[in-house]
């Protein structure tokens, strides 16, 4: 009997004439609990999807579902325990989008050291009259120390480009240590204290779990040093945002580079928007064309090994 799919919001028409051409599909665009994709998801043996939420409620129904595939790195929006439990694979798409990340911390670390986007904006709203002073400076990124919280495929690109393309030194914190990092970047392991204390730029790509929930909060701040950028890439919830806020109003720290904010999208009334040496982006570090499309390509491997009795790349599940 045809395996049934579905497919949350869209993918790119020839992933989805792949599945079309194995499964019956059914194409959904919002989560609900008792609507048309709890009814869709109790008939299907598989989900494909990029920020998808799987409410309990749909799954005590969806009793063939075997697997999940998510179009994301991240996967704390499941609880991948449940999922198991219930028998149902999780899978997930680390490796696509790597590069693309760590360009986007860079782009970070370049926006808010060197204050791109106020300078923009400053010229176009005709301030620049004459040759800059003082008012227009701002801080150099090259030849300075990079701490990265969190040393996986992002961070190790992230510490590449740093190293290779900054002259920066690159120090990390990390649960383990990690010879790949050390022996190509000469990047040395520090306690998280210290590398707070250390380093100019503090650059974290942690994925979001009940060990690291808050684990950016005033204490953490308050060992940067003033002249220090603080830039997120990982997961927003990682983050005390109120402690951030008010290291920033109160100069403890230089400036942030914020993707990712505890709540997802920011509200338009945050302090944050008000604060020049923020510079905020919508959620947007693997978003680009290719990217999105390689990850969407590696979500749709992944399902159809799963549903097809292989094991996917790319599996969540202990
Ligand atoms: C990921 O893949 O986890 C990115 O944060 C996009 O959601």
């Amino acid at each position: 009997m045809t395996q049934r799919v579905v497919v949350y919001k869209n993918l790119p028409e020839d992933l989805l004439a792949q599945l079309k051409a194995r499964f019956e599909i059914t194409e959904v665009d919002s989560v609900d609990s008792d609507g048309p994709f709890a009814a869709a998801m109790a008939q299907a043996d598989g989900v494909i999807g990029g920020g998808l939420s799987l409410p309990s409620a749909v799954l005590d129904r969806a009793s063939k579902l075997r697997t999940v595939a998510t179009v994301s790195a991240g996967f704390d929006q499941f609880d991948v325990a449940d999922l198991t439990r219930r028998g149902i694979l999780l899978s997930n798409t680390p490796a696509a989008l790597t590069e693309t990340v760590a360009d986007t911390v860079l782009m970070l670390m370049l926006m808010t050291a060197r204050r791109g986007a106020e300078l923009a904006e400053y010229v176009k709203a005709g301030q620049w009259q004459g040759s800059v002073g003082p008012d227009c400076y701002s801080s150099d990124v090259h030849g300075k120390t990079l701490g990265i919280v969190g040393m996986g495929r992002i961070g190790l690109a992230v510490g590449r480009r740093a190293k290779h393309g900054f002259g920066m030194n690159v120090r990390y914190h990390n649960r383990s240590q990690h010879p790949a990092a050390e022996e190509a970047l000469q990047a040395k392991w520090l306690p998280l204290d210290d590398l707070l204390r250390e380093c100019d730029f503090v650059c974290v790509l942690l994925p979001l779990s009940a060990e690291t929930e808050k684990r950016f909060s005033m204490r953490e701040f308050a060992l940067m040093q003033k002249h220090a950028f603080f830039i997120n890439a990982g997961r927003g919830r990682v983050v005390d945002e109120a402690a951030l806020i008010a290291a920033l109003q109160n100069g403890q720290i230089a400036g942030a580079g914020l993707d990712v904010f505890e709540n997802e999208p920011l509200d338009v009334a945050s302090p944050l928007l008000k604060l020049p040496q923020v510079v905020a982006l919508p959620h947007v570090g693997s978003a680009t064309h290719q990217t999105r499309y390689d990850m969407a390509a590696s979500a749709v491997s992944n399902l159809i090994d799963a549903l097809e009795g292989r094991l996917p790349e790319f599996m969540v599940n202990p």
